[in-house]
């Protein structure tokens, strides 16, 4: 369970760092000549961050004849570390996050470590006693009750995040010019509402403890009127830690201050990451530090989403409606590769019963038109998340999508099974290489997607015994080819390209 915990973290840790470029400088303690011990702790320093702060992490590390073990604690995140040192040259890995490759690749230079971390450059100089990231109170976790249920996500909120594309290069402009185009493209009209900014955007607290946002976002409540007058909502992110996953201030200790600058905003939607919470809190606090925002972000009256983001920990999707949350992510984040989004979706295999309106499983947001995955895949990826039920965020740039980019974001009758008011969350039953998911839709009528896992195409076959139809006779539909198709008895066949997917509606 721990290692699955910190298999959940990874993705969270591994994409800040690789994202916000890091630098690490480790400062070994003792002088090590080949073979001496690297055991000690480290301090690292790394890059000025966009409000002007300092990023900053501890390693403390155990070396037993060539193994490291050991953790590093940065201001967003922690993650425990294991590795090899040969010679001079060390390299280290975050446990369980099951990476191929090591995280932290260096060598000895000189009494210095010099190296990469995740494509970065960093260079390693001896610590200080200053060396140290700033202390936090321990904060009581209030006792747990059920915050009112905001009335929000009737059907999986729709919109738009910054993060997978843009992840720090993030402005107030290019917002602005997403919104734009969310209305020119026709996302908008088809429902994708939210234009959410994700990390990155944060300053420093003011004299009143009052967080403002850093030089890239000039005046927040200019920017939600721009976005709202474009007819549309504007989302924004925190943690219930002292630092957000990028490392920048967070709402620890500030949780109904925050929600009433947010409120005072305009803001629409909160996504609240986990990250540095976990430096402070062990997992059986997750539900009440997350109702403490579900009842500040209630107490200011404005109807905002409330999307919880814990990378599915301490069974998030019993009790993340009890503190009003909308939304839960049930998994790491995703990449935008066919493994990492297939892993995301079966993931949540188990979550299904909880899904509902206005409580989504949330297997994290959409890759579609970011460039790594084929079209069929991308095909598959938005059938998967409207077959169960899960918000659809897009994550590319809107501004600029191909053809086939916007034929797969805007496919109204895939879209119309992910926004199905019932909310069934389907789940999945294999045959080989083929995998049917089904779900039941309101108006009686199932959906049902065959998805090829195989490496060539094959034939998908749909029974109408799988539907739980008493017969399949009546009007079915092939929702990527927009063509009504017809059972021969029982059975529906077509052929299915090496990941790409069948998806039928079927009355
Ligand atoms: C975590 C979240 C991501 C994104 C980043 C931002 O990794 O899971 O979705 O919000 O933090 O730092």
């Amino acid at each position: 369970m721990i290692h699955e915990r910190n298999s959940k973290r990874m993705t969270y840790a591994s994409r800040l760092t690789m994202v916000a470029g890091l630098l690490i400088s480790l400062a070994l303690l003792p002088v090590v000549a080949a073979g001496q011990s690297l055991m000690g702790r480290w301090a690292a320093t790394g890059k000025t961050m966009d409000n002007g702060e300092v990023q900053k992490a501890i390693l403390n590390l155990t070396q037993n004849g060539n193994d490291l073990t050991g953790k590093l604690v940065a201001l967003g995140y922690g993650v425990d570390v294991k590795g090899t040192v040969t010679g001079n040259h060390f390299e280290l890995f975050g446990v369980g996050w099951n990476d191929k490759k090591p995280f932290l690749v260096g060598d000895l230079v000189n009494g210095e470590l010099h190296g990469m971390q995740w494509g970065d450059a960093f260079v390693a100089r001896p610590a200080t006693a200053g060396d140290e990231l700033p202390k936090q109170p321990y904060l009581e976790p209030p006792a747990l009750h059920t915050v009112p249920y905001n009335g929000l996500a009737k059907t999986p909120p729709m919109g738009w995040n910054s993060w997978n594309l843009f992840a720090e290069k993030i402005d107030d402009q290019t917002v602005r010019t997403m919104a734009d185009a969310m209305v020119s493209s026709g996302m908008r009209d088809a429902g994708y509402i939210y234009v959410n900014i994700d990390d990155t955007w944060e300053g420093v607290r003011d004299a009143q403890g009052n967080l403002q946002a850093n030089h890239k976002f000039p005046e927040m409540k200019a920017l939600a009127d721009y976005v709202h007058s474009k007819g549309l909502k504007l989302g924004i992110y925190s943690s219930p830690g002292p630092r957000t996953c990028g490392s920048y201030p967070a709402s620890y200790g500030h949780e109904a201050q925050d929600a009433n600058t947010f409120a005072s905003w305009g803001i629409d939607y909160l996504k609240y990451d986990w990250c540095s919470a976990g430096n402070i809190y062990k997992n059986d606090a997750l539900q009440p530090v997350y109702q403490k925002m579900g009842e500040a972000l209630h107490a200011t009256g404005r109807p905002i989403v409330y999307s919880l983001c814990e990378y599915g920990m301490g069974s998030v999707e019993k009790w993340g409606a009890d503190v009003s949350g909308n939304l839960w992510r049930t998994t790491g984040d995703i990449r935008d590769e066919w493994d990492s989004m297939m892993a995301n979706v079966e993931l949540q295999v188990p979550t299904a019963p909880y899904a509902g309106p206005g409580h989504w499983n949330d297997p994290d947001m959409l890759e579609i038109g970011n460039g790594h995955m084929s079209e069929d895949e991308y095909r598959t990826h938005m059938s998967l998340w409207a077959l169960v039920a899960a918000p659809l965020l897009a994550g590319n740039d809107i501004r600029s999508m191909s053809a086939s980019t916007k034929a797969i974001l805007l496919n109204k009758e895939v879209i119309a099974i992910d926004q199905d008011p019932l909310g069934k969350q389907a789940s999945p039953k294999k045959n080989g290489d083929m995998e049917t998911w089904v779900k039941r839709l309101a108006d009686g009528s199932v959906a049902v997607g065959v998805v090829n896992l195989g490496t060539s195409a094959a034939k998908a076959e749909v029974h109408a015994s799988d539907l739980h139809l008493s017969q399949a006779g009546g009007k079915a539909r092939d929702l990527w080819s927009h063509k009504d198709v017809q059972f021969k008895g029982e059975v529906y066949a077509a052929t299915v390209p090496s990941h790409g997917v069948l998806l039928l509606r079927v009355w």
